[in-house]
């Protein structure tokens, strides 16, 4: 079985040189900038001697069915990607019409006797990915988090295959991806009260940005509140009277992921703002003697605007 399989592969490695040398004087006419067979040529920003010395003197072969001669299955699944759907009548600029070679690179060598020599690390494979995707959501990749824990792009990216609806996440949804490190995120989410990202009405990265960002924990946004102002509006103000609390963070009171009091709440009812008021203060006043009863809804109870209160009678959120 495997010396039918050694044979079997080196004819198509015959093929493979075959379809090269059939396919040199085409590439020596269509003289391509900087052509010379005798070395590596320069496309994209990755130094592919550098990534491995293997590639010294390889040349594009840029053309997909020289591959196909031995990577058949591969390819009919990569054809199916957004890369191999933009790529696959020639792409938009030099580095593009490379196509697999963009991120295999330069692949006369291999062609023509291929083994498994050339397999990249995550992190060749990310300098191979920031050739064409270093702007956008990409710009504070170097800095974050994720790069510093040496994740690449293959970390979560599977590109060679269609797995997911968008984004060709390595899983078929976002979270999935993500739980497979965050496992305590996962447990979060799971509690009663929680953003729908389980419902699918949100993901990670209606709150994150996983490439990297100005902010802390890779929010999208430049601090907690800014990113939940972007859906919860009415919680930006401005107020007449501001609650102090809710203007330094969201997250005094409430957990972004889940918990299980209502409300995302990180704590149940009167304990919540006892955290930083006494309550003694003014129940000892006679007026709120009986009825001022920390159970139940507690203090908001009386305290409704405790985000803030645009009431001029509202300076203690009571109305
Ligand atoms: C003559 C057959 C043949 C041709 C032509 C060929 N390959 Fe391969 N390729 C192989 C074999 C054999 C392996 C090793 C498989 C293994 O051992 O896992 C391989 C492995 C690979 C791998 C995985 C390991 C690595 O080096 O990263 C990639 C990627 C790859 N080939 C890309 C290409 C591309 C792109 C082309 C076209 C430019 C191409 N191959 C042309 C036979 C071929
Ligand atoms: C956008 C970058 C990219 C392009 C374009 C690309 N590949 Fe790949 N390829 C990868 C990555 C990354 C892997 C490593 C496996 C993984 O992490 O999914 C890989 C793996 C492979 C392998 C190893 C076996 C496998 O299927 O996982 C082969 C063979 C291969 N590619 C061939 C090709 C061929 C042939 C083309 C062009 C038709 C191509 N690739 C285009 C990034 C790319
Ligand atoms: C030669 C340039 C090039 C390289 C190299 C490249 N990409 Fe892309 N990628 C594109 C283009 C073009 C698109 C189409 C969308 C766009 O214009 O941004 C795209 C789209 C994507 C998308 C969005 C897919 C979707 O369905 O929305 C992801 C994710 C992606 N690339 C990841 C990668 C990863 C991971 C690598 C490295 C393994 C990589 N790319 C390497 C050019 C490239
Ligand atoms: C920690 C997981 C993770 C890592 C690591 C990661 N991505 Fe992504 N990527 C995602 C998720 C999730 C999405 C979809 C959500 C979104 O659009 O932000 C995405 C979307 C994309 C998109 C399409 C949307 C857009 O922003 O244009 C591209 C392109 C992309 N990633 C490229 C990359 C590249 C290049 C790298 C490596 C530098 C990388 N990703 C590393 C998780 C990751
Ligand atoms: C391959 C594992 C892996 C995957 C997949 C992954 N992460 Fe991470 N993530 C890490 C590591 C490692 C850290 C570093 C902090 C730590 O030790 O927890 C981290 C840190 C973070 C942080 C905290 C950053 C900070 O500055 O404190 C956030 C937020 C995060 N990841 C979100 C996500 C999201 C959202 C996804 C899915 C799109 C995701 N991660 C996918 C491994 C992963
Ligand atoms: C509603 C917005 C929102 C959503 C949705 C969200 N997060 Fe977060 N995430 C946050 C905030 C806010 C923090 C805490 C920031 C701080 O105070 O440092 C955080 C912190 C984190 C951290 C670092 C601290 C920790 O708990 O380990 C990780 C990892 C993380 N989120 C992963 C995820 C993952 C995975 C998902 C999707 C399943 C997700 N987040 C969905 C807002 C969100
Ligand atoms: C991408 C939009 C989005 C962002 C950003 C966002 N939220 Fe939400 N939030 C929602 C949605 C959707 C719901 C569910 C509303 C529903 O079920 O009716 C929700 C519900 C809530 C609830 C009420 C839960 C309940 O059970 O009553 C609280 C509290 C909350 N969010 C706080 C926050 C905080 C704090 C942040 C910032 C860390 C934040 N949200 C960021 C979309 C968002
Ligand atoms: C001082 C504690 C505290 C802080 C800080 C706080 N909240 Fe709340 N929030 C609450 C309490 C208590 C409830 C539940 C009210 C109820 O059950 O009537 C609540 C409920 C909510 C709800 C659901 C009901 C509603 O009013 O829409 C949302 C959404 C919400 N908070 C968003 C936010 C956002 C966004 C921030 C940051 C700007 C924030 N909260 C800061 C205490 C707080
Ligand atoms: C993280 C600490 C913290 C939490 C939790 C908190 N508060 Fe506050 N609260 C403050 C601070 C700080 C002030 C501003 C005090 C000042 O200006 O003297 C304030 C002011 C107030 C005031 C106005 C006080 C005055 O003297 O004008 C009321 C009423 C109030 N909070 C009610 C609540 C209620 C109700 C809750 C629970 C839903 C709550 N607070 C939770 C920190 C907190
Ligand atoms: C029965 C209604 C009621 C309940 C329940 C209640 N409060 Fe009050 N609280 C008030 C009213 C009314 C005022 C305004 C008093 C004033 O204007 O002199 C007030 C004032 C305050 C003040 C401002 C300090 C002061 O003495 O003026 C704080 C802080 C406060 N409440 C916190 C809380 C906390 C914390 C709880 C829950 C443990 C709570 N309240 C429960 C009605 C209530």
């Amino acid at each position: 079985m495997k010396l039918a399989k050694r044979i079997l592969g080196s004819w198509r490695a015959i093929l493979g040189m075959g379809l090269l040398l059939a396919l040199a004087p085409t590439a020596w006419a269509q003289g391509t900038a900087g052509a010379k067979p005798a070395e590596t040529q320069k496309v994209g920003s990755v130094d592919w001697v550098k990534v491995n010395p293997a590639f010294a003197q390889a040349t594009y072969v840029k053309d997909k069915a020289v591959c196909a001669t031995c990577h058949e299955d591969s390819m009919k699944a990569y054809e199916g990607t957004m890369h191999g759907r933009q790529f696959m009548h020639g792409g938009k600029n030099a580095l593009q019409s490379m196509d697999c070679e963009s991120c295999h690179g330069p692949r006369s060598k291999h062609a023509a006797d291929p083994d498994a020599s050339l397999k990249m690390s995550t992190k060749q494979y990310t300098q191979a990915c920031m050739q064409c995707h270093q702007g956008g959501g990409r710009m504070h990749w170097q800095s974050s988090r994720h790069q510093a824990s040496e994740l690449g792009c293959t970390s979560c990216h599977t590109v060679m295959k269609r797995q997911s609806d968008k984004a060709l996440l390595s899983k078929p949804n976002e979270a999935a991806v993500c739980y497979s490190c965050h496992t305590n995120v996962r447990g979060e989410m799971q509690k009663s009260s929680h953003h729908p990202v389980r419902e699918g009405k949100m993901s990670c990265s209606s709150c994150h940005n996983t490439h990297g960002s100005t902010g802390k924990s890779l929010l999208k946004a430049a601090t907690v509140n800014e990113t939940c102002y972007t859906c919860h509006q009415e919680k930006r103000g401005p107020f007449l009277f501001e609650h102090a609390a809710v203007r330094e963070n969201c997250g005094n009171c409430h957990s972004a992921h889940g918990t299980n009091n209502p409300s995302l709440l990180e704590t149940k009812g009167s304990f919540l703002c006892l955290q930083c008021h006494s309550y003694g203060g003014h129940i000892n006043l006679p007026r709120y003697n009986r009825t001022s009863n920390p159970y139940g809804q507690g203090c908001v109870n009386c305290h409704t605007t405790q985000h803030g209160s645009n009431s001029p009678s509202g300076a203690k959120f009571t109305r």
